[in-house]
Formats: C-alpha cells, sequence, structure tokens
C-alpha cells in the first residue's frame, strides 16, 4: 500500500489470505455498498442476527438494516448495554444462547456492528455457537477498523484480567466503512490514530514519513482514510504470515505492554486504549533508544508527531499521571504474551523496524520507569 495520503480514494478491497479463512475487507466511504455482495454471500438463507450497542444503534442501526433488506436480508437485532463490561461470561452465555434459540446455522453468519467491545463478544459467541458460526465485521470506530476487526482475535475479559478467553475465529468479511466514523468524538478518534500510528511504527517507515508530512492534519477525514487502508493492510500481511501469533503478530504490540499496564493502574474509564497505547509507544521507543538500539532522532520524531496529533506521548502526558514505577512493571510481568516467567517487550531499532525482545531486564526496566516517571 503505497497511496499518496493527500489523494481521496474511493473505497478499497484488501483482502486476508487465510487459504479457506481468507476474507475480503472493504474500507472507504461506501464500503457498505460494497460490502453487500460479501454480505449476501455470508448469508445465504437471507437472514441474520445484528448485535450492537445501544450507541451505535440509535446512530447507525436503520441505515444498516435498510441496506440489507434492499438486497433482501431479514435482519433481526440485539443491542447490548455500551461498554467493557459487556465483555463478561454472563453476555457470552446470552448471545451463544440467542444465536442458537435464532435456529443460527453454521453456514449462516451474525454481524458484529460496533467498536471492539461488541466486535471481540459477538466473534467469540460466533466461534462457540455450534463450534463456530460465520460472522461479519463491521466495525465503527478507528480503533476497531485498523486494528480489532482484522485478524480473528476474538474474547472477553474476565477477573484476572483483559481479554483471557477467547478464540482465534476469523470473520467472514469486515466492512469498515468510512461513514461510521463522521459521528466519532474527537477523542474517540485520535485514540484510534494511534493503532495507524503503531503500524507505520513497526513496519512502514514510508507511511510514517507520509503521517508525519500532515502533521495535526492527518485526523482529517480525506487523509485519514487512505492512512486507514494502509494500516489495516499492514496488519493484513501480518495476520496472513502468522494468524496464530506464534511470532511477528507479537509486534502488533508495539506499546500495548507499557499501555496495559497504564490502563491497568489508572482510575476506570480516565484514558483511552489509544492513549495508552501511544504514551506506550513514546516509552517503548525511549527505552529502545535507551539501550542504543534505536536513533535518538527518530525517538524525538515519534513523540514530536504524537504530540502534534493531540495524543499523549508519555505516561506524564496521559489523563491520570501518578505511576509507580513497580507497580507498572508488575502488571507488565502479567501480559498474556509473556513466556516463562520473562517480560516480552516490542522494541525498535528506528522507525520502521520494530522487533520483539523476549527477555527484558526486569531491573533495568524498573530503573528506566522511575527516571522516566520522577
Ligand atoms: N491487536 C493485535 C492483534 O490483533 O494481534
Amino acid at each position: 500500500m503505497t497511496a499518496d495520503l493527500s489523494t481521496p480514494s474511493a473505497t478499497l478491497t484488501l483482502n486476508v489470505g487465510l487459504g479457506e479463512r481468507a476474507y475480503d475487507i472493504h474500507v472507504g466511504p461506501d464500503a457498505l455498498t460494497a460490502g453487500l455482495p460479501g454480505i449476501q454471500a455470508a448469508c445465504p438463507r437471507g437472514q441474520t442476527l445484528i448485535v450492537t450497542d445501544e450507541h451505535v444503534a440509535e446512530r447507525h442501526l436503520e441505515r444498516l438494516q435498510a441496506r440489507l433488506g434492499e438486497v433482501g436480508i431479514r435482519s433481526t437485532a440485539l443491542i447490548l448495554p455500551p461498554g467493557e463490561t459487556s465483555k463478561s461470561w454472563e453476555m457470552l452465555q446470552f448471545l451463544t444462547e440467542a444465536f442458537l434459540d435464532a435456529g443460527l446455522e453454521r453456514k449462516d453468519s451474525v454481524i458484529a456492528l460496533g467498536g471492539g467491545v461488541i466486535g471481540d463478544l459477538v466473534g467469540f459467541a460466533a466461534a462457540v455457537a455450534k463450534r463456530g458460526l460465520g460472522f461479519v465485521q463491521m466495525p465503527t470506530t478507528l480503533l476497531s477498523q485498523v486494528d480489532s476487526s482484522v485478524g480473528g482475535k476474538t474474547g472477553i475479559n474476565t477477573r484476572q484480567g483483559k481479554n483471557l478467553a477467547g478464540a482465534f475465529h476469523q470473520p467472514r468479511l469486515v466492512v469498515a466503512d468510512a461513514g461510521f466514523l463522521s459521528t466519532l468524538p474527537d477523542r474517540e478518534l485520535k485514540s484510534g490514530y494511534a493503532e495507524i500510528v503503531k503500524a507505520a511504527l513497526i513496519g512502514d517507515a514510508d507511511l510514517f514519513d507520509r503521517l508525519e508530512a500532515h502533521g495535526a492534519s492527518v485526523t482529517q477525514p480525506d487523509i485519514l482514510k487512505t492512512a486507514i487502508a494502509a494500516a489495516i493492510d499492514f496488519k493484513a500481511r501480518i495476520v496472513e504470515a502468522d494468524e496464530y501469533e506464534a511470532g511477528k503478530r507479537a509486534l502488533l504490540n508495539l506499546g500495548h505492554t507499557f499501555g496495559h499496564a497504564f490502563e491497568a493502574d489508572a482510575p476506570k474509564d480516565v484514558i483511552r486504549h489509544g492513549e495508552a497505547v501511544a504514551a506506550g509507544m513514546g516509552l517503548a521507543f525511549e527505552y529502545s533508544t535507551r539501550l542504543g538500539l534505536c536513533p535518538a532522532e527518530d525517538t524525538a520524531r515519534v513523540r514530536a508527531h504524537l504530540r502534534t496529533v493531540g495524543l499523549p506521548d508519555h505516561p506524564k502526558t496521559l489523563a491520570h499521571t501518578d505511576w509507580s514505577a513497580e507497580s507498572l512493571v508488575a502488571r507488565m510481568q502479567d501480559d498474556k504474551k509473556n513466556s516463562g516467567g520473562e517480560i516480552t517487550l516490542i522494541l525498535a531499532r528506528g522507525i520502521g523496524n520494530a522487533y520483539i525482545e523476549p527477555k527484558a531486564d526486569r531491573a533495568d526496566l524498573t530503573d528506566f520507569l522511575t527516571t522516566e516517571l520522577t
């Protein structure tokens, strides 16, 4: 994907090449129209169940049901309470049984209309019901369009932590319609933009150059939509190479080991996921520079771009600032991608050149965080 970010693009169709689990991703201003034939194919009996939340239903459900009706698909909607608390065992049971009560068969698909919470939960229930129904991801937030809707990670939270029960279950189709983003609050949009920067920092230095060249205007719709497609395409290639995260897919966790620790240590709902990831990426680059791996100039560019677009570039610029290095490192120790009791960190040798460090030095990390946070 090398599109010029300043050129408004039409709707694009990308593909995740996973053999019999391959699927298309329609992205752009009229992705829903482009996706209708794929939805028909995913719903061969002309019926579906749409699962969404109260906020999204208010804004987008009627239009979606009308468009489905135009192509002969009957739909019923299940409207859940919004928020992370819906990613629960209770809701998983409720949805799985609702899918069974509706008489859905394996060849049928349900539609997940919403952000990451809806996509993760519905995808998991679809994986469980009859050992695997189809599902269509229809992400309505920037974060879910560029990250969670692609790649088949589904799951719920348990009392031990976030996303600790789940399944890899690929959707049959992803419809990332730019129209859904027009109603997103600015803070939500910026939070999602952090995941676009992440894709560039992991492995696409040219994309970072192009994002950086647009400065603060990069989150304007025309520029953003090509950046969204570039980030989705980047993720699709990683998922193709490592569907089950045995290796390089872990790179997608850049900024997340620090970020999850910030989310876990901050009071509930004070910081957004993308903000925590942005601050985490700033720290991952700082730490890479401290280890002598990454030029200081690259780290300065990363942090400057995050600040330019109005994202935090460091935990001290998050909405919560009262951090303890020991507590953060303890949280990082609990991260689910760790192995053998070691902390796995995604670090960088420069912009567009991230790598997996499977054994971060805990004492050095604590020292680094103590220095950064005082
Ligand atoms: N969100 C990271 C992944 O899908 O692997």
